[in-house]
């Protein structure tokens, strides 16, 4: 089912609690208070919310993602949604939408790290054209593999 009713926005302080509860949810690792804290002082804003709304006009905090972009070179921060609204085309929206400001910030390429078992997201990744270039051997806190994947913007 494709999700139509959304919208992207910036990372605000009220969004933290519904940020950590994805986080607890779907990573491994997940990010701490601290790191989504010291996502707000950037100005241009670097990470996002996406918002499902419902009829009310209600939203609801569904997927997370933010990308850094230093010169000339983008690198994906962190990229998640909520189990609940898995393959409904949002985690595609959230990554559609940092190529984009990514393109804007006159980036050439996008880089992002990946579990080596993550077989979900690497072939999310390369169904938007990112390629494995490097496979970097116990590069997580737990031992575990990793991928480097590229895409040329
Ligand atoms: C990876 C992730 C962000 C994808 O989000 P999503 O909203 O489910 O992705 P989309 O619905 O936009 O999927 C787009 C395409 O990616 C591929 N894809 C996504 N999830 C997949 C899965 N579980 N298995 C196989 N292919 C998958 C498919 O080609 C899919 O298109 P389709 O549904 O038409 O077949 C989501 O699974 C997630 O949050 N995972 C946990 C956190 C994580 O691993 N983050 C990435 C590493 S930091």
């Amino acid at each position: 089912m494709a999700a139509s009713n959304y919208r992207i926005r910036p990372l605000a302080a009220g969004d933290i609690e519904a940020a950590l509860a994805i986080e607890q949810k779907i990573q491994t690792d997940p990010w701490s208070r601290e790191s989504f804290l010291s996502e707000l002082s950037y100005e241009p804003p670097r990470f996002f919310i996406l918002g499902i709304h419902d009829s009310s006009g209600a939203e609801r905090v569904a997927g997370l993602g933010g990308c850094r972009s230093v010169s000339g070179e983008s690198y994906l921060l962190n990229l998640g949604v909520d189990p609940l609204c898995q393959r409904m085309g949002l985690g595609g929206a959230l990554l559609s939408f940092l190529i984009q400001l990514a393109l804007k910030q006159g980036s050439a390429a996008m880089h992002l790290d990946v579990r080596a078992d993550n077989e979900a997201a690497i072939r999310f990744y390369k169904s938007f054209g990112f390629q494995e270039t490097a496979l970097r051997p116990k590069m997580y806190r737990d031992g575990s593999d990793g991928y480097a994947m590229t895409k040329i913007l």
